[in-house]
């Protein structure tokens, strides 16, 4: 039965029985305890809670939730999804447990001719709460089954509530048994994979309050009403129904997983870890399309995190997986047509959503390309010094420089079997906030004083005779000193005031370019410029440190702005105007300034644009800024009125306000023509070179060129001709042919890279076969104990595979790495029916670490030089068995 099948025969059912069928909330929920709906009784919960009177007595619905707590589940078992659909049954103080379990009962095993699920009742098992008799007795006498198929649990199973203060109750569970060949006999208690849970009837009557866990709140007392509120999973129900074997094989998710497949060329049900991989991507492309159609978007924080943890996590597992390209384009288009017939809006918003998902998959790959170089030499360091901790160092290293977040730092490292020193990344992380607290505490220790203080300093003195445009040195007074704590009379050596002065020659920072750098000398005083400001209109102030003598109120001081400083400010402040000029030549109006930043041998220049220039803009806009300055155009600073000013078509920034009298600069006449009070060389030709360094992206629509200039500009452009030549040199090739010499290298790369992989896939399952064909006898099983280099899940299963069918095979195989081992054990079915299970063989030899299915189980946190001991034990395990 298809999954928009079942979830119609749900809706028609309640309907049928006096329900209203309310439209799935949207994944955002505005309860402030939770980012997405993760129930579908939380669009209900003022209702449930007495807090709103209910419009309706009885609802239904297919309720849209995200889950991401247990994210590290999905894939490895048969029916964790972060996306799913909740259907449920409510009454709001109207009906309770008897029509509850009598719906469930009826819908779940009425025939599919007559509207139902048609499950087999003999197959149906029902957990309650162990206080609760009624529920018991009512699965006996509502729907006939033997009491040893209810099965009373406490209150970690089967008492509900959303995980935070509200509407809570005990609850009665649903189970289907899918056969012995998912695992033992005896009922939910004993494997949750062989009886899955389908269906969850909750009876809300008390209202709990703060605490943790699934025990650890108090309950405050008995809500207003009792109600009912169930969550039938529609996946797993579809697991059920299209009898496959976990949630990522319904037709809903399917289509994805095969397409990831044959992307990757992986064949689904060869490898255990490639499945897992797949049903990742299966499952997290489809979260990331509802997430996006309900309109969160990728983002740093908070909802926006979710989503690009989910996005990248699907990213990576295809590259895991040996598909190198661009992977949502082919697999985001399968995924809406899974969901459109549900959800038409995932089609109608398709534009939109693939435009957020593609430039999301864009910038990770970048970031990964980046990184995973530098994480995996890092890993590789560490594995040869025989250690098995990566430094806190590189993991903050990969996050400062490479955006890498720690989560994906600590995945992939214990992909290679490598632990991450999280304090040290923790400690790092806070030493760098607190550094860059200090550092706006310092640099903002201007703007930090007490603006009474300054102006009272500005009543006193009046304006600051400001003589930037002029010269680089004059003779000051110190007029006043200010600290944090207010007015200062002196400043020692080592200490760092606010200094106003009479007159002044230095820049204060404005329009984008930064503030002179230079020194006042007095006759028992030296002190450095560290930043100049002009917190009030006519007064500019000087933080400076003293490094020599004392500074005090009085002093005569030289003030002397450093002139390569000045130079290399003009330099770049005329570059800018330049660079903005010939930006507009090349892409046209529209690409108007917004911001920029100047400093002596740098600059940048954001500015609204749609997408990357790419190098061929970028070349054109370079060029045209160089024929500027080769021609050598006059730059003239002209004072006129704003009306003036703004007849001649000067650019006037958006968000600057502008005096009476405003100050035009002009390069080549009106090739160039800005408001600005900046410092500027007096022809172009002065710049000496506009090296574009960098383009990238701040913020949507908004494109960033960075650019070296003037004699950084020329350092900048040979220390890429150095690079360029010593790659020949390595490469042994003609600078122009390096490209294709790397482009070839890399090819060759991976084929000797799948080569290798490929002897040793091969080499391993030479030795799985000689393993098996050597197997003990320990009592009626067959058993193998082994050691690899590899992976020890892998060749496990591969032993387990060529052990003879028709008796219990058992392979234990170990894996040593670093002075750590870890355990794998593989069951075949004949063992499973004998009643072993490889999780509880992997808890016994490992006490207690590790786990997974009765099938296969793995565990590590050995300790190398134990592993032949354990290996030991695995036969006096089975015979204990027998
Ligand atoms: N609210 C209940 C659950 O989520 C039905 O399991």
């Amino acid at each position: 039965m298809r999954t928009a099948d079942i979830r119609r025969r749900f809706l028609d059912f309640f309907a049928e029985r006096g329900h209203t069928v309310v439209p799935s909330a949207p994944l955002p929920t505005p309860d402030p305890t939770l980012l997405f709906v993760n129930a579908g009784m939380v669009p209900f919960k003022p209702y449930l809670a007495g807090e709103a009177a209910p419009p309706w007595p009885r609802a239904t619905s297919v309720q849209k939730c995200v889950r991401t707590l247990d994210i590290e589940e999905v894939g490895r078992t048969t029916r964790h999804g972060s996306f799913f659909q909740m259907n449920g049954n409510f009454s709001f103080g109207d009906y309770f447990k008897e029509e509850a379990i009598s719906y469930a009962w009826q819908l779940s095993t009425a025939p599919v001719a007559d509207g139902g699920y048609g499950l087999d009742p003999e197959r149906i098992w029902a957990t309650v709460h162990h206080s609760d008799d009624e529920a018991a007795e009512l699965w006996r006498r509502v729907a006939g089954l033997p009491d040893e198929r209810i099965v009373r649990r406490g209150d970690e199973d089967n008492f509900w509530s959303m995980g935070v203060p509200g509407p809570c109750g005990p609850c009665s569970e649903l189970y289907y048994d899918r056969g012995p060949a998912l695992g033992r006999a005896g009922g939910p208690a004993v494997d949750e994979d062989r009886y899955m849970e389908f269906w969850n009837l909750v009876f809300m009557q008390y209202e709990r309050g703060e605490g943790a866990g699934k025990t650890g709140y108090p309950i405050l007392g008995e809500l207003p009403r009792r109600n009912i509120d169930t969550g039938m999973g529609l996946e797993r129900m579809a697991t059920l129904l299209q009898g496959v074997d976990n949630l990522y094989e319904i037709d809903e998710t399917r289509p994805v997983l095969q397409r990831a497949a044959e992307l990757t060329g992986v064949r689904y049900g060869s490898d255990h870890q490639a499945d897992v991989r797949l049903r990742v991507v299966a499952d997290h492309v489809r979260t990331a399309l509802m997430m996006l159609a309900d309109g969160t978007a990728p983002g740093n924080e908070g909802r926006g995190y979710v989503l690009r943890r989910i996005l990248r996590r699907a990213v990576r597992s295809v590259r895991l997986l040996g598909h190198q390209d661009p992977c949502l384009p082919e697999l985001l288009p399968v995924a809406r047509d899974c969901m459109r017939h549900s959800y038409p809006e995932v089609a109608e918003e398709f534009g939109r959503i693939a435009q957020q998902a593609y430039a999301e998959e864009d910038a990770f790959r970048s970031t990964l390309r980046q990184g995973t170089t530098v994480l995996d030499t890092a890993v590789a360091e560490v594995k040869a010094s025989g250690g098995h901790l990566l430094p806190g160092q590189q993991a903050f290293l990969l996050h400062d420089t490479y955006g890498f977040p720690i989560d994906l730092t600590l995945e992939m490292a214990e992909e290679q079997g490598v632990e991450v020193d999280r304090e040290g990344f923790t400690a790092l992380m806070a030493e760098q906030r607190e550094r860059a607290r200090a550092d706006a505490r310092t640099r903002k220790s201007v703007g930090a004083l007490d603006t009474s203080a300054l102006r009272s300093v500005l009543d006193a003195h009046g304006p600051t005779d400001w003589r930037a445009y002029d010269t680089l040195l004059t003779d000051s007074t110190v007029l006043a000193l200010l600290g944090p704590d207010g007015p200062l009379k002196a400043v020692g050596a080592g200490g760092i005031a606010t200094v106003v002065l009479d007159r002044t020659p230095f820049y204060a920072e404005s329009g984008g370019q930064d503030s002179d750098a230079g020194a006042l000398t007095g006759a028992s005083v030296e002190a450095e410029v560290l930043d100049v400001q002009r917190p009030l209109p006519g007064l500019v102030v000087h933080q400076v440190r003293v490094t020599a003598g004392e500074l005090a109120v009085g002093d005569a001081v030289r003030a002397s702005v450093d002139p390569e400083w000045r130079l290399g400010a003009r330099q770049a402040h005329s570059g800018t105007h330049v660079l903005h000029a010939a930006l507009r030549q090349v892409l046209g109006p529209t690409a108007l300034q917004a911001g920029s930043y100047n400093r002596p041998g740098y600059l940048r220049l954001d500015f609204p644009w749609r997408g990357a220039l790419g190098p061929a803009a970028r070349g054109e806009v370079e060029e045209a800024a160089n024929r500027a300055l080769r021609r050598d155009l006059a730059v003239d600073v002209r004072w006129m009125s704003l009306p003036e000013a703004k007849e001649l078509g000067a650019l006037a920034l958006f968000g600057e306000t502008y005096g009476e009298r405003v100050r035009v600069v002009e390069i080549g006449g009106a090739w160039s023509r800005e408001l600005c009070g900046g410092t500027h060389v007096e022809r172009a030709a002065q710049i000496g070179v506009v090296a574009l360094t960098g383009e990238s992206s701040v913020g949507a629509g908004m494109r960033r060129l960075e650019a070296a200039v003037g004699f950084e500009g020329f350092g900048y452009l040979a220390r890429e001709r150095d690079l360029v030549a010593r790659l020949a040199e390595q490469l042994q090739a003609p600078r122009a042919q390096l490209p294709e010499r790397v482009a070839v290298l890399l090819d060759r790369l991976k084929a000797a890279d799948q080569r290798a992989e490929e002897l040793r896939r091969r080499a391993e399952l030479g030795r799985a076969a000689e393993l098996a064909s050597a197997a003990a006898e320990v009592g009626a099983a067959l058993l193998v104990t082994a050691t690899t280099d590899g992976d020890a899940r892998s060749l496990a299963l591969a032993v387990r595979d060529r052990l003879p069918q028709d008796r219990p095979g058992v392979a234990a195989v170990g894996a040593e790495a670093a002075g750590k081992a870890t355990l794998a054990v593989a069951l075949n079915r004949a063992a499973r029916e004998s009643g072993m299970s490889a999780g509880e063989l992997v808890k016994a030899l490992l006490s207690g670490r590790g786990g997974g299915s009765a099938e296969v189980a793995q565990g590590g946190g050995l300790a190398a030089d134990a592993l032949p001991e354990a290996l030991r034990a695995v036969p006096g395990l089975l015979v204990r068995r027998d």
